[in-house]
């Protein structure tokens, strides 16, 4: 195999290039081995990894999949949103798996608070939509972000300044009941109950809190190596993405810069992870979706359901004028593909090579959902591979039919697939060109 680990580079982003549950947990936990810092820079505990290593199998929604390598420091950076309770959780669940974290997990006192009133508005407007639901997973994501932009948001900072804590917080619930009572006709959030919850938060994170924009920029300065970890993926950035179905933040590139205080050029590598088919959770356009059949089979098979809200997944083809535009979104340096394996054994793939619209042939994604909505997808039928291409570790373990398909994404994207994930564990992967500089 490839020395991995021969040259020395900086920074390195692993973002999600479709709708996010790419697989970055296993590629993070992979890929940190050699890493000084595995930092998060968006969203909250929307979002879910499944890791299997040789301490068990760990499902992480906040703290980044690199806390499994001893020496590593994992941050949590600005452009997050934080449920304290959820974090907690995280945790006390790692530490009880025997995994230290003090002195090792540091979480911006400039992430926002993700509060109880912010989960029940998520819960009680996503039900106000009825059909036009954005099937959130009602983690009070959105009215967080909201919060936030608003200029009415609490952070992770706040918990220590007591005083100005409770003025703050009786002033937005005043606000955010007025809401829940009069616009969805709920029961009010006690504030008594929220400033209780503030008190434990300050006394058990206080250990975890810090400035981490200096920890990254300093580590960056010393030429230390960071791994960014993307949450969610492209087309679920509230810009870039599907819109409104979307989340509301910036998993992209952009996001990781704003997210944690560094600068665009000390980035060296963007590698976007794709599935080597797609999947989607919630509601909105998804042009190769397939509707049972095949569809399900690959649902099954993949065990494709949420790892936060245990939802099934929305099963499609591999989409190639949507990977091309993450591509553009992101500036990928190169793609890792994953979940290969699960494609195993079928007689035959498609890859959408072009959309149909109205009679016109569309190769640029469409920005506004409800085009997307109308959109056909136009396939090439690619054959399938009878030997297993699971567990594989080396290039040449793979049939040449799925090279093939390989090749063929390459060239519909145009970048080049790098790593290429065989299986859940670590070691189920394939270095095809050694990317990784640390
Ligand atoms: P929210 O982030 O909970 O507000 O949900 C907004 C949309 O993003 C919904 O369609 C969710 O299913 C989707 N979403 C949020 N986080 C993830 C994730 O980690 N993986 C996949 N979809 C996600």
């Amino acid at each position: 195999m490839i020395d991995f680990w021969r040259f020395i580079l900086s920074v390195f982003a692993v973002l999600g290039g479709q709708w996010g549950d790419e697989g970055k947990g296993k590629v993070v936990d992979f890929l940190s081995e050699k890493a000084d810092i595995v930092a998060r820079f968006s969203g909250g505990n929307n979002a879910g990894h499944t890791v299997i290593n040789d301490k068990g199998e760990f499902k992480l929604h906040l703290v980044p999949s690199g806390i499994f390598w001893p020496n590593i420091k994992v941050v949590i950076g600005n452009g997050t949103v934080v449920d304290p309770d959820g974090l907690l959780q995280e945790i006390d669940a790692l530490t009880e798996a025997g995994i230290d974290l003090r002195g090792r997990l540091v979480v911006s006192d400039r992430a926002h608070i993700v509060m109880p009133y912010h989960r029940a508005l998520d819960v009680l407007s996503e039900k106000a939509k009825g059909d036009n639901a954005i099937g959130t997973t009602g983690k009070g994501i959105g009215p967080a972000y909201t919060d936030k932009v608003a200029r009415i948001g609490i952070r992770l900072g706040d918990l220590f300044q007591k005083e100005l804590l409770a003025s703050r917080l009786k002033e937005v619930l005043k606000y955010h009941n007025a809401i829940i009572e009069n616009v969805y006709g709920s029961e009010p959030v006690s504030f008594e109950d929220i400033l209780e919850k503030c008190k434990l938060w300050a006394d058990r994170l206080t250990e975890y809190i810090g400035s981490v924009e200096h920890i990254v920029f300093d580590a960056i300065t010393e030429n230390k190596n960071v791994l960014i970890e993307g949450a969610q993926g492209a087309l679920l950035d509230l810009d870039h993405g599907t819109y409104p179905y979307v989340t509301s933040s910036h998993p992209t590139i952009g996001g990781a810069c704003t997210g944690l205080g560094i600068l665009h050029d000390q980035i060296d590598v963007v590698l976007g992870v794709f599935k080597a088919y797609s999947t989607r959770v919630g509601s909105g356009p998804f042009v190769t979706e397939l509707h049972g059949g095949v569809g399900d089979e690959i649902r099954n098979l993949a065990n494709e359901f949420g790892t936060t809200t245990g939802r099934p997944r929305r099963v499609g083809w591999f989409d190639s004028v949507a990977a091309r535009y993450s591509a553009r979104v992101n500036g990928y340096t190169s793609l890792l593909l994953t979940r290969l394996d699960v494609l195993d054994g079928f007689d035959s793939i498609k890859v959408c090579t072009y959309y149909e619209l109205d009679g016109k042939k569309v190769t640029d994604f469409p920005g506004n959902a409800s085009l997307l909505e109308r959109c056909k997808p136009v396939y090439e039928d690619v054959p399938g591979w009878d030997l297993p291409t699971a567990g594989a570790t080396n290039i040449s373990q793979l049939p040449k039919e799925a090279l093939r398909y390989i090749k063929m994404i390459e060239e519909l994207v145009g970048k080049p697939i790098d790593i290429i994930s065989t299986g859940p564990h670590r070691t189920e992967t394939i270095v095809v060109r050694d990317i990784v500089r640390f």
